[in-house]
């Protein structure tokens, strides 16, 4: 079975960390993004997947599955990608193949989805969740006892209902044929049509679902994903009298003594916490230093990002990559681009270029 990852786009809304990095690549709980959704994609028994981006990973063989990347020299938006990707994506099997956004965070219940799609059928399958604020997604409106898609409205202005696409798609190869070569949106153009020939099936997600392309809910996905780990008694949570909560610390991160972690706390590779520091709700990226006492709540620290003794970090800071707080600054919502060092603190959230 194959699989196509959705990776383009510009993730301008996960800036300034999408300075350095492709969005999917951008670190979650402690690796990227896309690595959640391959490692899903893998324990199925997924054999290919096909990025549609030019990013040659080193997870191919680390995985033992086959990555190949699917370039597009204009962005095709979330259906052209799969008309581009048409030969990568159909062989002789016939089997259906999934299609991801890759910035979307859930316990994947894909094997759930394929009972679902041969179950009922039709062309399409998509998981749907329900949220409390569903104009900035594609509602869906369907039969609940079959889950037949009667509408699918992409970012409506109006209420249509609170169940949205969680950006999760499986989809029999005849659909590529109702695809054409060149810009068109999977949501707005393919999806209605699907619908309106009764081919379109929706199932809700079981478990947590979050778009994590913006920092708030970035910082909310970290929590429900961890919280979903110690449900399952997952041994990779840290434990001991300094930890709070939920918490994710790299092996080969250190911590000093007297520090407070957590709750809903990812450290990575490499990083240095010094004694006394406390961290809560937080990202903490790879080869970071947090130094003596600084408090950091509620924030991202990109990429070998330094923050000073007794700094205090708050309130959604976002730091890119390199940056360097100096001791006993203040930050509350500061989105700093990457290599900057900030001297003076931050009163209010603004972004500091
Ligand atoms: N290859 C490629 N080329 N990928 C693209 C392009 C493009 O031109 N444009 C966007 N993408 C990828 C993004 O990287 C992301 O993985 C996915 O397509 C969806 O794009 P977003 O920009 O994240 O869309 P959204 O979050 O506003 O809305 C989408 O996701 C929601 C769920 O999170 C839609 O699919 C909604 O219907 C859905 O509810
Ligand atoms: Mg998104």
């Amino acid at each position: 079975m194959k699989a196509l990852i959705l990776v383009g786009g510009f993730g301008t809304r996960l800036r300034p960390l999408t300075l350095s990095v492709p969005k999917p690549l951008v670190d979650f709980a402690n690796k990227p993004m896309i690595l959640h959704q391959i490692e899903a994609l893998k324990a199925i028994g997924v054999t290919e997947v096909v990025l549609a981006i030019n990013y040659q990973p080193e997870y191919e063989k680390k995985l033992d599955i086959k990555i190949t990347c699917s370039q597009e020299t204009e962005p095709l938006g979330t259906a052209g990608p799969l008309a581009l990707a048409r030969d990568k994506l159909i062989d002789d099997s016939g089997d259906p193949f999934f299609v991801l956004n890759s910035d979307v965070i859930s316990e994947y219940p894909l094997k759930e989805m394929i009972q679902f799609h041969k179950s009922h059928g039709m062309e399409a399958s998509i998981m749907v969740t329900k949220v409390e604020e569903p104009s900035k997604y594609g509602v869906v409106v369907m039969e609940e006892s079959t889950g037949r898609v009667e509408k699918f409205v992409e970012k409506p202005k109006v209420f249509v209902g609170n169940k949205i696409n969680a950006g999760i798609y499986l989809l029999n190869p005849s659909v590529l044929e109702k695809i054409e070569l060149r810009p068109t949106s999977i949501e707005k153009e393919v999806f209605p049509k699907i619908a309106a020939e009764k081919q379109l099936y929706a199932m809700v997600l079981p478990g947590f679902w979050m778009d994590i392309g913006q920092p708030k809910d970035y910082i909310s996905g970290l929590r429900l994903y961890l919280d979903s780990l110690r449900k399952g008694s997952s041994p990779h949570l840290a434990s001991g009298a300094h930890i709070i909560g939920n918490v994710l610390v790299d092996e080969s991160a250190v911590i000093g003594d007297g520090c407070l972690i957590g709750p809903d706390v990812a450290i990575g590779p490499g990083c240095v916490i010094e004694p006394g520091v406390r961290l809560s709700r937080c990202s903490v990226m790879r080869g970071v230093r947090i130094k003596k006492h600084a408090c950091i709540s509620g924030s991202i620290i990109g990429w070998h990002s330094t923050v000073g003794r007794w700094a205090r970090v708050e309130n959604m800071t976002i730091l890119g990559e390199d940056v360097r707080i100096v001791d006993e600054v203040y930050t509350n919502g500061g989105v700093v681009l990457p290599h900057k060092e900030i001297k003076s603190s931050i009163l209010k959230p603004h972004i500091v270029m």
